[in-house]
This record gives structure tokens, C-alpha cells and sequence, in this order.
């Protein structure tokens, strides 16, 4: 296979898979092969999988096979996580040839034009992936060490490495070159990165101060490993967004022990209670599994209690998925199915409840807001200050700021008008 060739992505997962096919589309354009938008063009389909919980390996693994089935004479490559996690039974099994894990990625190009696959345990730092639009995503580290008993990203993604700090201030230079306005620096847990003497809270506002990035943020939080410092900086810079991804997982002090979590219920709380005290308008989110093995109906209702509590701006709410590989899945006392289910729905209720109630809160407000383009429906959508979207009528430029006044809500959305465009960020 000589370059020329059209390739196509499906990426299936988290941000870091969105910016990892951002990775591979670069090394692939690099090296003269050419993207495509639908799999009918492609010569060869490239499939960038999650394998978090089962649900999500089913669906790439459904999608893969048909392709295979399809399109018998196309090169079809398999990466990401699941990619890693069932490698030879890709390979064994369905006969796929190409299959390459997280840290693999500067072989696909050599080894689709016949090359030996040379590149092991690599670090992307030269590389600065083409973004279009609005909003990119910046890696600052890959892999984890924290072990959470239910969680794959380990043993998949590998022990975290760091990214250099001049190398993300040159990659966020060059999006902005391109005209993105908004960056979200990616790690699975951002309160881990130490580069020399540099760690989060200072890579940020570096970031922040050395480059014109009109909105910055970043994805994930863990509540073990966050510091009052990176509060302090999100309060001292305009451009940084007031919004914070929090995974809490449980609402018992029990199941956060057994997930080795490292936290508590009253430490959580007062990581919120400080963020709150400084900047009250903070937009925070979180993750929250139910039917962990062991999660009686009183820890459950623990978890029901401290999210009525806390009073989330959104949750993502998952049954627990048990992983092959992990601790947990080797834990007694399984939850059924069924109970899952109930836990899980009464969970969204009490949480989408909650979810309306804040966004009411805005009705009358104004909210300056960075246009990212058409809402699903009908309108513009757009991004105040504190991450939370917004949608509304007007014909308004991508990438611009305009000065919106929330007058109701549409589902959960906060939906307004145009009250002036603004050329300027705060
Ligand atoms: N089962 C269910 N949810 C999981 N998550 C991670 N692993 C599992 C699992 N085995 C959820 C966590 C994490 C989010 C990205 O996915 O809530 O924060
Ligand atoms: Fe998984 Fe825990 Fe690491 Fe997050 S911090 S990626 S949940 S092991």
C-alpha cells in the first residue's frame, strides 16, 4: 500500500480519544495519505475504540465486523483502548491485521506502507495534531497510575507520562494561529502533572498568561489529588473558564474505599464548599457509578443523598461495568441487572430535576457567551463562562462573543437572546 490512499476515523470514547484521531489523522496526512469524511470512500477505515465499559466495546465491535464484512478488500486498523485490551483476539480471532494500542500510534502510517512497526512506549510531544473549529483539545499527559479497582484506562493507557510544558505552550499557540478560541487541556487526571517543578496549577496559568487563548479549561479532575492552588488561578485569570469536572463515583464512604478512590464523602464536600466560597458561580460537574459490587440499597441512598446535596450543574450517571483485568471483577456480592437499572434511573430523575433547577436560575441573566455553531434543533450554540451551553436564535458568527440574556429553558437548556455582539472577551 503506497501513500495516496484514503483513510477514514471513527473514534468511539472519551476527549483524549476525540484528540488522539486528531493524532493519528496528522501522522497519517503526514505521510501522504488522504482523509476522507464517509467509510464508502476510504481505502483503509481506522477505528478508535473505548473500552471504559462493555456497552462501549460492544458498539465499536459491532461497527468493526459489519465493516469487515463489507468492505473484505479494505484495510481495516483497530486502536485505542479495546484495541489494546483484546489485541490478539482481534487479530486471532477476526483476522485483523492492523491493531495498534494507545502508545503506538507513530507505527500505523510505517506499517500500513510495509515498514517494521519501530516505535515503542512513545510520547506525542512533537506532534501537533490539525484541529478545525471553535474548541480543540490539548494533551498534557497520558495514562494513569491511580488504579481505581473498576477501571481499565491503567492497564490500557499505561503509567502516566507528562508532557512538556513548551511543547503545549507552542501547540496552543499554533490552534490559536488557526483560530480556535477555546483549548481543554486533557489528561485522565490532570492533578497528577508534574513536569521538572512544574505542576498543574502553574502549567495552567502559564498557559493562561503566555498565550491570547480567549477560553481555556481542562478535563479530568481527580478529587484525591486536586490542591486549593488550581482554584486560586482559575479565580485570577478572565480567560479561564469557572467549570470543573469532578468525578465523585459514590456517595459512600464504604464503595469510595472499596473503588480505592481515595477520598471520602466529607473531603469531596469541602473541596466543593471551598471552590463555591471563591468563585460562587462555578459550574461543576461529575461522574457517578452505580451498582458497584457491595453497594447496598443504603449506600445507594447515600450517593441520592449527597447528590441532592451537592446539587450537580450535569452528572454522567453509568451502571457499573465490570472489566475483565480489574480488581473489581473479581469482587462477590454483584449487583443484579435489574437493580442496576432501578438505581440508575432514579438517579437520572433526582439529577435531571436538579439540573433544571440551576439552569432556572439563569432565566433574567446575562451571560456572555463564545459561539461554537447551529444547535442540534434549532438556533446557535454557544458557551458562557462557566461551560455552560446555551442556545439561541440569531445568525451569529462562529468563534464570535456575543452578550445573551437567558429567557427560559427548552429541556435542561438554558435557551436566550442576543442582547449586543461583543468583540472582545473580559
Ligand atoms: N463501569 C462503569 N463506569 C465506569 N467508569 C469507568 N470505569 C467504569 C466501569 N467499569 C466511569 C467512571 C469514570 C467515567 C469516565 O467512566 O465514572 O469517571
Ligand atoms: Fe480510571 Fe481512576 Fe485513572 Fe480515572 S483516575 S482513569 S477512573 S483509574
Amino acid at each position: 500500500m503506497a501513500p495516496g490512499y484514503k483513510f477514514f476515523i471513527q473514534t468511539y470514547g472519551c476527549q483524549m480519544n476525540v484528540y488522539d484521531s486528531a493524532v493519528i489523522s496528522t501522522l497519517m496526512e503526514q505521510a501522504g495519505f488522504q482523509p476522507v469524511k464517509t467509510e464508502e470512500e476510504a481505502d483503509i477505515l481506522i477505528y478508535n475504540t473505548c473500552a471504559v465499559r462493555e456497552h462501549a466495546e460492544n458498539r465499536a465491535m459491532g461497527r468493526i465486523l459489519s465493516a469487515k464484512g463489507r468492505y473484505p478488500l479494505r484495510k481495516i486498523v483497530v486502536v485505542g483502548c479495546m484495541a489494546e485490551r483484546r489485541k490478539s483476539e482481534l487479530k486471532e480471532k477476526y483476522g485483523i491485521k492492523y491493531v495498534f494500542g494507545p502508545r503506538e500510534y507513530k507505527n500505523i502510517p510505517g506499517v500500513l506502507i510495509n515498514q517494521e512497526a519501530h516505535y515503542i512506549n512513545l510520547n506525542y510531544d512533537d506532534i501537533l495534531p490539525e484541529q478545525e473549529g471553535v474548541s480543540a483539545y490539548v494533551s498534557v499527559m497520558r495514562g494513569c497510575n491511580r488504579f481505581c479497582t473498576y477501571c481499565i484506562v491503567p492497564y490500557v493507557r499505561k503509567e502516566e507520562v507528562c508532557r512538556q510544558p513548551e511543547n503545549i505552550i507552542d501547540e496552543v499557540k499554533k490552534l490559536i494561529k488557526d483560530g480556535i478560541k477555546e483549548v481543554i487541556l486533557l489528561g485522565q487526571n490532570v492533578n497528577r502533572y508534574k513536569y521538572r517543578d512544574i505542576n498543574f496549577p502553574e502549567l495552567l496559568k502559564w498557559v493562561a498568561e503566555e498565550t491570547d487563548i480567549k477560553r481555556l479549561n481542562f478535563l479530568t479532575s481527580h478529587p484525591a489529588d486536586i490542591s486549593s492552588e488550581l482554584f486560586e488561578v482559575m479565580v485570577g485569570h478572565n480567560n479561564i473558564t469557572k467549570f470543573i469536572h469532578l468525578p465523585v463515583q459514590s456517595g459512600s464512604d464504604k464503595i469510595l474505599n472499596k473503588m480505592n478512590r481515595g477520598y471520602t464523602v466529607r473531603d469531596y464536600k469541602n473541596i466543593v464548599k471551598f471552590a463555591r466560597g471563591l468563585i460562587p458561580e462555578i459550574t461543576i460537574t461529575t461522574d457517578v457509578i452505580v451498582g458497584f459490587p457491595g453497594e447496598t440499597d443504603e449506600d445507594f441512598q447515600k450517593t441520592l443523598d449527597f447528590i441532592k446535596e451537592i446539587e450537580f450543574d450535569y452528572a454522567f450517571m453509568f451502571k457499573y461495568s465490570p472489566r475483565k483485568g480489574t480488581l473489581s471483577a473479581l469482587f462477590d456480592e454483584t449487583i443484579t441487572e435489574r437493580e442496576k437499572k432501578e438505581r440508575l434511573s432514579k438517579l437520572i430523575e433526582l439529577q435531571n430535576k436538579i439540573t433544571y433547577k440551576k439552569n432556572e436560575r439563569l432565566i433574567g441573566r446575562e451571560r456572555k457567551i463564545l459561539v461554537l455553531g447551529t444547535a442540534k434543533r434549532d438556533g446557535v450554540m454557544g458557551k458562557d463562562a462557566t461551560g455552560k451551553l446555551v442556545v439561541f436564535k440569531g445568525d451569529s458568527k462562529r468563534g464570535s462573543f456575543v452578550k445573551i440574556n437567558i429567557t427560559g429553558i427548552t429541556g435542561w437548556t438554558p435557551v436566550g437572546k442576543v442582547v449586543k455582539s461583543v468583540n472582545r472577551e473580559m
